[in-house]
This record gives C-alpha cells, structure tokens and sequence, in this order.
C-alpha cells in the first residue's frame, strides 16, 4: 500500500476523513462567530466611502497577514453601500493570521493530528504562513475560481502545501472544492504580487489555460482535512443552497526555500512557527 506521502506525490492531494472531530470542527466555528460579533464593522475599508476604495481596500489586504482581518462577499453590499443582510452572514473569510494570534485556531492548526501528518509528509522545515476561515453561507457564498495555491504564496523552488479542513459537509451543492488529480505536475500559471508602484497584479507565468477536464467534486463530511499541492489546480463554486459550507485552511511553505519580497503576503520570517505550538 503507498504510504500518504507517495499518495500525495502522484495525485497531487490527500483526502482524510475524521481528521478532526465534530467537537473541534464546532469550537472553530463558534470562535469565528464570536471574532465576528466584536468586529466593529464602522469605517470598514469594503464599505464604499472614497473615490480611492480600490487603494484602500487593496491596503487592507496586503496589511492583514499579521492580523484578524474581515472580508466581505462581493455581492453583500446593495448599491448604496449598505449591507443587504446580517454581518456574519455577509462575510466572505476571516484571515490571514488567525493561527498565530487566537487560542482556539492556534490549537486546531497545530493538534496531535496536524503534527502527526505533517511529519509522514516530512514537513519538518514547513512553517504556517496563513490562515483563513471561509464562510462560503447559504445562498451568498461566491465562487472561487481556478487557481494554484502556489500563485498566492509563491516560493522558489515551489513548496506551498495547503490543508483545507471541511467544519461542515461539503457538497456539490454548498460549493464543495473540485480538483484534478494528477494536475500538480502541470506548471503555475500566474504570480500574485506587488506592484512597485503599490498595489498588486496578477503576473502571467505561462499562457496555458486550465483545462477544466478531469476536474472531480471533493464531496466530503464534516471533521474531513484535504491536503492540497500548491500547484494542482482546483474552484469552488458559489452556494446556492440552503445549507452553509464553512471551511478552514492553513496554507505552509519550507522556511529554506526563497521568499521573495514582492510577494503580496509579508511576514517577518523568523517569527513563523511550524506545528510545534
Ligand atoms: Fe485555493
């Protein structure tokens, strides 16, 4: 029988049902809520207020890798700039610090579990370099279109693997992730980074489109990690049902590989801390 780490070498994930328990998927959950009801929502930069709204709202991005940042769906905002429903249920994700800076994601990024796989996939160089909780909730849920994780956290030679943990089922009608098995070997399309002249850009890498064959519904239950290859291609698409589809995900690079400083997301690189807590 291959072990994980050959599985993961020739199809690019891993699926791993009950990595985590309902218990733990539920205190994720909850803490998100509660992160959530003290955020104070007023002078938000997603809220239009400027003629500078791309500026501002591209600034609050890049400066949230070290924090506890909110985002908002694109169509949670009718056109006056005033939210159509709740807050929590207008939220796209939270992120991109969440695992070092509070209690309950710090424990569940780096559990028994996490440090357990991390070493069969011989990630003993791997840092944690960001994390998101994704709403994806009922009916509002966007889409995420197809894109390599390694666009996003591009690293020379390429190391990002990124772990996506279901906290409840996900279905192809929730917005489950589809991917192509075996489509890591294909080469990374694009590099988001920043621009010199401030903001960021999309920088094409190689022309050759996604080819969407082959593409397979991950459906998975509850408490289920996927491990994702930064480069194998996979979406989402939006929530059209009636059931939310939240998610967290923690993405990792080998702190010996280069990190280059135009990359959008900015840490100071000594501070990053592996599985150990
Ligand atoms: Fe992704």
């Amino acid at each position: 029988m291959a072990s994980l780490l050959q599985q993961f070498q020739q199809d690019g994930y891993l699926v791993l049902e009950n990595f985590n328990t309902p218990a733990e998927c539920d205190a994720v959950m909850q803490r998100g809520e509660e992160l959530a009801s003290n955020f104070n929502f007023d002078g938000h930069p997603s809220v239009f207020q400027t003629t500078d709204q791309a500026k501002t709202s591209d600034d609050y991005f890049i400066n949230s890798g070290d924090k506890i940042s909110f985002f908002f769906e694109k169509d949670a905002f009718d056109t006056t700039g005033k939210l159509k429903g709740d807050l929590f249920h207008s939220l796209n994700k939270i992120g991109h610090g969440l695992h070092d800076l509070d209690d309950v994601f710090n424990a569940f990024s780096r559990s028994p579990q996490m440090k357990q796989l991390a070493h069969d996939l011989e990630m003993d160089n791997y840092v944690i370099i960001q994390s998101m909780q994704i709403f994806k909730h009922a009916k509002i849920g966007g889409v995420v279109d197809t894109h390599q994780d390694s666009t996003f956290l591009y690293t020379e030679p390429d190391t990002c693997i990124g772990f996506w943990f279901a906290l409840e089922d996900a279905t192809k009608e929730n917005g489950c992730l589809w991917a192509k098995p075996g489509g890591h070997t294909e080469p990374l399309r694009s590099w988001f980074r920043k621009k010199d002249e401030g903001g960021t850009e999309m920088f094409i890498l190689n022309e050759e489109p996604y080819s969407m064959e082959g593409m397979i519904p991950l459906e998975v239950k509850k408490g289920t990690c996927i491990v994702l290859h930064g480069l194998l291609p996979h979406y989402s698409l939006p929530n059209t049902s009636g059931k939310s589809r939240q998610a967290y995900s923690i993405h990792t690079i080998d702190r010996t590989a280069t990190y280059p400083k135009k990359n959008w997301l900015q840490r100071d690189m000594h501070s990053l801390k592996g599985f150990s807590k």
